[in-house]
Protein backbone atom coordinates (compact mmCIF):
# COMPACT_ATOMS: atom_id res chain seq x y z
CA UNK A 1 0.00 0.00 0.00
CA UNK A 2 1.43 3.43 -0.35
CA UNK A 3 1.04 6.16 1.63
CA UNK A 4 -0.89 9.53 0.58
CA UNK A 5 2.00 11.54 -1.33
CA UNK A 6 4.59 9.27 -1.47
CA UNK A 7 7.19 9.06 -4.20
CA UNK A 8 8.03 5.69 -5.96
CA UNK A 9 9.86 5.36 -8.97
CA UNK A 10 13.88 6.18 -10.00
CA UNK A 11 13.02 9.90 -11.56
CA UNK A 12 12.52 8.35 -15.46
CA UNK A 13 9.55 8.34 -17.53
CA UNK A 14 6.71 10.64 -17.73
CA UNK A 15 5.52 11.66 -14.46
CA UNK A 16 2.27 10.26 -12.82
CA UNK A 17 -0.38 9.86 -10.20
CA UNK A 18 -0.44 6.21 -8.96
CA UNK A 19 -3.25 5.24 -6.61
CA UNK A 20 -3.63 1.63 -6.05
CA UNK A 21 -5.37 -0.87 -3.55
CA UNK A 22 -3.07 -4.32 -3.24
CA UNK A 23 -6.38 -6.17 -2.24
CA UNK A 24 -9.59 -4.36 -2.79
CA UNK A 25 -11.46 -6.41 -0.50
CA UNK A 26 -9.08 -7.86 1.95
CA UNK A 27 -11.57 -10.07 4.04
CA UNK A 28 -12.56 -11.38 0.60
CA UNK A 29 -9.14 -12.68 0.11
CA UNK A 30 -9.06 -13.84 3.51
CA UNK A 31 -12.41 -16.06 3.33
CA UNK A 32 -12.17 -16.96 -0.40
CA UNK A 33 -15.46 -15.17 -0.82
CA UNK A 34 -15.96 -13.74 -4.62
CA UNK A 35 -14.94 -10.19 -6.05
CA UNK A 36 -11.10 -9.15 -4.32
CA UNK A 37 -9.57 -7.70 -7.06
CA UNK A 38 -6.23 -6.50 -7.22
CA UNK A 39 -6.55 -2.95 -8.55
CA UNK A 40 -4.04 -0.29 -9.97
CA UNK A 41 -4.98 3.25 -11.26
CA UNK A 42 -2.00 5.51 -13.11
CA UNK A 43 -2.88 8.88 -14.40
CA UNK A 44 -0.88 12.23 -15.61
CA UNK A 45 0.61 14.06 -12.20
CA UNK A 46 -1.52 16.11 -10.70
CA UNK A 47 -4.55 14.95 -12.24
CA UNK A 48 -5.84 12.63 -9.14
CA UNK A 49 -7.98 13.97 -6.25
CA UNK A 50 -5.65 14.83 -3.06
CA UNK A 51 -8.69 13.35 -0.10
CA UNK A 52 -6.22 14.96 2.69
CA UNK A 53 -7.15 13.25 5.49
CA UNK A 54 -10.58 11.71 4.77
CA UNK A 55 -11.18 8.12 4.42
CA UNK A 56 -14.67 7.77 3.39
CA UNK A 57 -16.87 9.20 0.36
CA UNK A 58 -20.77 9.13 -0.03
CA UNK A 59 -20.62 7.44 -3.70
CA UNK A 60 -22.99 6.94 -6.66
CA UNK A 61 -22.20 5.01 -9.56
CA UNK A 62 -24.13 4.68 -12.58
CA UNK A 63 -23.65 3.60 -16.30
CA UNK A 64 -23.83 5.80 -19.29
CA UNK A 65 -27.61 6.10 -19.77
CA UNK A 66 -28.23 7.59 -16.29
CA UNK A 67 -24.58 9.61 -16.06
CA UNK A 68 -26.25 12.42 -17.12
CA UNK A 69 -29.50 12.64 -14.87
CA UNK A 70 -28.74 11.37 -11.42
CA UNK A 71 -27.30 13.93 -8.68
CA UNK A 72 -26.38 12.79 -5.41
CA UNK A 73 -27.94 16.00 -3.87
CA UNK A 74 -31.69 14.48 -4.92
CA UNK A 75 -33.36 12.28 -3.06
CA UNK A 76 -32.29 8.56 -3.34
CA UNK A 77 -35.73 7.86 -5.04
CA UNK A 78 -35.91 10.48 -7.35
CA UNK A 79 -32.39 9.06 -8.60
CA UNK A 80 -33.36 5.79 -8.63
CA UNK A 81 -36.80 7.29 -10.88
CA UNK A 82 -34.45 8.98 -12.86
CA UNK A 83 -31.94 5.85 -13.63
CA UNK A 84 -35.25 3.66 -14.54
CA UNK A 85 -36.17 6.37 -16.87
CA UNK A 86 -32.90 7.17 -18.59
CA UNK A 87 -32.56 3.27 -19.26
CA UNK A 88 -36.68 2.74 -19.90
CA UNK A 89 -37.15 -0.28 -17.29
CA UNK A 90 -39.61 0.07 -14.23
CA UNK A 91 -37.91 1.28 -10.99
CA UNK A 92 -39.06 -2.41 -9.46
CA UNK A 93 -36.28 -3.71 -11.79
CA UNK A 94 -33.01 -1.81 -10.73
CA UNK A 95 -30.79 -3.63 -8.38
CA UNK A 96 -28.85 -1.06 -6.40
CA UNK A 97 -25.29 -2.67 -5.02
CA UNK A 98 -24.52 -1.29 -1.47
CA UNK A 99 -21.76 -2.33 1.13
CA UNK A 100 -23.85 -4.38 3.61
CA UNK A 101 -23.02 -1.93 6.66
CA UNK A 102 -24.73 -0.51 9.58
CA UNK A 103 -24.18 3.00 8.52
CA UNK A 104 -26.57 2.35 5.07
CA UNK A 105 -29.50 1.09 6.90
CA UNK A 106 -31.29 4.37 6.39
CA UNK A 107 -30.03 4.50 2.44
CA UNK A 108 -31.50 1.09 1.81
CA UNK A 109 -34.73 1.55 3.59
CA UNK A 110 -35.29 4.32 1.34
CA UNK A 111 -34.13 2.25 -2.03
CA UNK A 112 -36.52 -0.37 -0.86
CA UNK A 113 -39.40 1.71 -0.40
CA UNK A 114 -38.76 3.81 -3.74
CA UNK A 115 -39.44 -0.26 -4.98
CA UNK A 116 -36.27 -1.00 -6.49
CA UNK A 117 -33.73 -3.78 -5.15
CA UNK A 118 -31.00 -4.12 -2.99
CA UNK A 119 -27.72 -6.11 -3.85
CA UNK A 120 -25.24 -6.48 -0.87
CA UNK A 121 -22.02 -6.77 -1.04
CA UNK A 122 -19.91 -7.56 1.85
CA UNK A 123 -16.62 -5.52 0.71
CA UNK A 124 -15.29 -4.21 -2.26
CA UNK A 125 -16.84 -1.34 -3.78
CA UNK A 126 -14.10 -0.79 -6.70
CA UNK A 127 -15.55 -4.37 -8.13
CA UNK A 128 -19.02 -2.94 -7.56
CA UNK A 129 -18.74 0.34 -8.93
CA UNK A 130 -17.40 -1.29 -12.00
CA UNK A 131 -20.58 -3.99 -12.18
CA UNK A 132 -22.72 -0.34 -12.14
CA UNK A 133 -21.18 1.02 -14.87
CA UNK A 134 -21.23 -1.87 -17.15
CA UNK A 135 -24.11 -3.30 -19.16
CA UNK A 136 -24.99 -6.91 -19.12
CA UNK A 137 -24.32 -7.31 -15.07
CA UNK A 138 -27.50 -6.92 -13.44
CA UNK A 139 -26.14 -3.85 -11.59
CA UNK A 140 -28.08 -1.04 -11.71
CA UNK A 141 -26.21 1.75 -10.01
CA UNK A 142 -24.26 1.39 -6.60
CA UNK A 143 -24.93 3.88 -3.70
CA UNK A 144 -23.36 4.25 -0.25
CA UNK A 145 -20.20 5.41 1.76
CA UNK A 146 -17.00 3.93 0.98
CA UNK A 147 -13.07 4.60 0.89
CA UNK A 148 -12.13 7.25 -0.94
CA UNK A 149 -9.16 5.84 -2.53
CA UNK A 150 -11.26 3.30 -4.27
CA UNK A 151 -13.52 6.29 -5.40
CA UNK A 152 -10.36 7.79 -7.06
CA UNK A 153 -9.67 4.66 -8.52
CA UNK A 154 -13.12 4.12 -10.21
CA UNK A 155 -13.50 7.19 -11.54
CA UNK A 156 -10.06 6.35 -13.30
CA UNK A 157 -12.15 3.05 -14.39
CA UNK A 158 -15.40 4.75 -15.42
CA UNK A 159 -13.16 7.06 -17.83
CA UNK A 160 -12.89 4.25 -20.02
CA UNK A 161 -16.29 2.36 -19.33
CA UNK A 162 -18.40 5.84 -19.40
CA UNK A 163 -21.11 6.50 -16.57
CA UNK A 164 -20.50 8.52 -13.42
CA UNK A 165 -19.35 8.53 -10.09
CA UNK A 166 -20.38 11.48 -7.92
CA UNK A 167 -18.58 11.45 -4.69
CA UNK A 168 -19.03 13.76 -1.57
CA UNK A 169 -16.35 13.23 1.23
CA UNK A 170 -17.58 12.24 4.50
CA UNK A 171 -15.39 12.52 7.26
CA UNK A 172 -16.17 10.52 10.59
CA UNK A 173 -14.97 12.52 13.19
CA UNK A 174 -13.95 16.07 14.06
CA UNK A 175 -10.24 15.77 13.60
CA UNK A 176 -10.88 14.61 9.99
CA UNK A 177 -13.35 17.37 9.07
CA UNK A 178 -11.17 20.18 10.32
CA UNK A 179 -7.87 18.91 8.51
CA UNK A 180 -10.46 18.54 5.23
CA UNK A 181 -11.53 22.35 5.90
CA UNK A 182 -8.00 23.16 6.53
CA UNK A 183 -7.21 21.82 3.23
CA UNK A 184 -9.67 23.82 1.42
CA UNK A 185 -12.20 21.03 0.85
CA UNK A 186 -15.47 22.35 0.66
CA UNK A 187 -17.69 19.00 2.61
CA UNK A 188 -20.74 19.69 0.80
CA UNK A 189 -19.41 19.77 -2.63
CA UNK A 190 -20.67 17.36 -5.25
CA UNK A 191 -17.15 15.88 -6.56
CA UNK A 192 -17.70 14.60 -10.19
CA UNK A 193 -15.64 11.95 -12.09
CA UNK A 194 -13.57 14.64 -13.71
CA UNK A 195 -12.70 16.38 -10.19
CA UNK A 196 -12.02 13.19 -9.20
CA UNK A 197 -9.71 12.40 -11.84
CA UNK A 198 -9.08 15.67 -14.30
CA UNK A 199 -7.88 15.43 -17.82
CA UNK A 200 -8.44 12.42 -19.89
CA UNK A 201 -5.54 10.38 -19.78
CA UNK A 202 -5.69 7.48 -17.28
CA UNK A 203 -5.36 3.94 -16.99
CA UNK A 204 -6.92 1.13 -14.88
CA UNK A 205 -5.72 -2.29 -13.89
CA UNK A 206 -7.22 -4.87 -12.31
CA UNK A 207 -6.50 -8.85 -11.41
CA UNK A 208 -9.09 -10.87 -10.00
CA UNK A 209 -7.46 -13.00 -6.85
CA UNK A 210 -10.76 -15.02 -5.85
CA UNK A 211 -13.23 -15.14 -8.39
CA UNK A 212 -15.73 -12.62 -9.24
CA UNK A 213 -18.53 -11.25 -11.63
CA UNK A 214 -14.89 -9.28 -13.60
CA UNK A 215 -12.18 -11.59 -13.31
CA UNK A 216 -11.50 -14.82 -12.66
CA UNK A 217 -9.34 -15.34 -9.18
CA UNK A 218 -5.80 -16.93 -9.29
CA UNK A 219 -5.53 -20.26 -10.19
CA UNK A 220 -2.67 -22.41 -9.48
CA UNK A 221 -1.34 -25.02 -11.98
CA UNK A 222 0.97 -27.74 -11.18
CA UNK A 223 4.11 -25.50 -12.15
CA UNK A 224 2.27 -22.36 -13.40
CA UNK A 225 -0.07 -19.79 -11.73
CA UNK A 226 -2.78 -18.21 -13.41
CA UNK A 227 -4.02 -14.67 -13.61
CA UNK A 228 -6.73 -12.61 -15.33
CA UNK A 229 -6.89 -9.09 -15.28
CA UNK A 230 -8.32 -6.47 -17.71
CA UNK A 231 -6.86 -3.26 -18.38
CA UNK A 232 -8.38 -0.12 -19.14
CA UNK A 233 -7.19 3.08 -20.95
CA UNK A 234 -9.30 6.08 -20.84
CA UNK A 235 -7.68 8.33 -23.99
CA UNK A 236 -8.47 5.18 -27.01
CA UNK A 237 -11.40 4.07 -24.62
CA UNK A 238 -9.62 0.69 -24.60
CA UNK A 239 -10.62 -2.11 -22.54
CA UNK A 240 -8.23 -5.46 -22.68
CA UNK A 241 -8.68 -8.86 -20.54
CA UNK A 242 -5.39 -10.63 -19.83
CA UNK A 243 -5.06 -13.95 -19.52
CA UNK A 244 -1.60 -14.59 -17.56
CA UNK A 245 0.58 -18.03 -17.18
CA UNK A 246 3.25 -17.20 -14.72
CA UNK A 247 6.23 -19.70 -13.74
CA UNK A 248 6.70 -19.18 -10.10
CA UNK A 249 10.38 -20.96 -9.99
CA UNK A 250 11.21 -18.56 -12.19
CA UNK A 251 10.50 -15.09 -10.14
CA UNK A 252 11.56 -17.33 -7.45
CA UNK A 253 15.31 -17.77 -8.99
CA UNK A 254 15.99 -14.16 -9.71
CA UNK A 255 13.95 -12.25 -6.75
CA UNK A 256 16.76 -14.25 -4.23
CA UNK A 257 19.43 -13.38 -6.50
CA UNK A 258 18.25 -9.45 -6.17
P1 LIG B 1 -9.90 -3.16 1.88
O1 LIG B 1 -9.24 -2.98 0.58
O2 LIG B 1 -9.19 -2.46 2.96
O3 LIG B 1 -10.17 -4.58 2.18
O4 LIG B 1 -11.30 -2.39 1.74
C1 LIG B 1 -12.42 -3.01 1.25
C2 LIG B 1 -13.58 -2.05 1.21
O5 LIG B 1 -14.78 -2.79 1.21
C3 LIG B 1 -13.57 -1.08 0.04
O6 LIG B 1 -13.94 -1.66 -1.18
C4 LIG B 1 -14.54 -0.05 0.52
O7 LIG B 1 -14.41 1.16 -0.20
C5 LIG B 1 -14.14 0.09 1.97
O8 LIG B 1 -13.58 -1.18 2.34
C6 LIG B 1 -15.26 0.40 2.91
O9 LIG B 1 -14.75 0.61 4.18
P2 LIG B 1 -15.32 -0.08 5.51
O10 LIG B 1 -15.01 -1.54 5.43
O11 LIG B 1 -14.60 0.60 6.60
O12 LIG B 1 -16.79 0.16 5.51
Amino acid sequence: MLYNGEHVGDGTGPECDVAVDPIDGTRLAALGINNALAVLAVAERGTMFDPSAVFYMQKLVTGPEAADVVDLRLPVKQNLHLIAKAKGVKINQLNVMILDRDRHRGLVEEIREAGARTKFIMDGDVAGAIAAARSGTGVDALMGIGGTPEGIVTACAIKTLGGVIQGRLWPTNDDEKQKAIDAGHDLDRVLSTDDLVTGDNCYFAATGITDGDLLRGVRYAKDKVLTQSIVMRSKSGTVRFVDGEHQAHKWESYSRQS
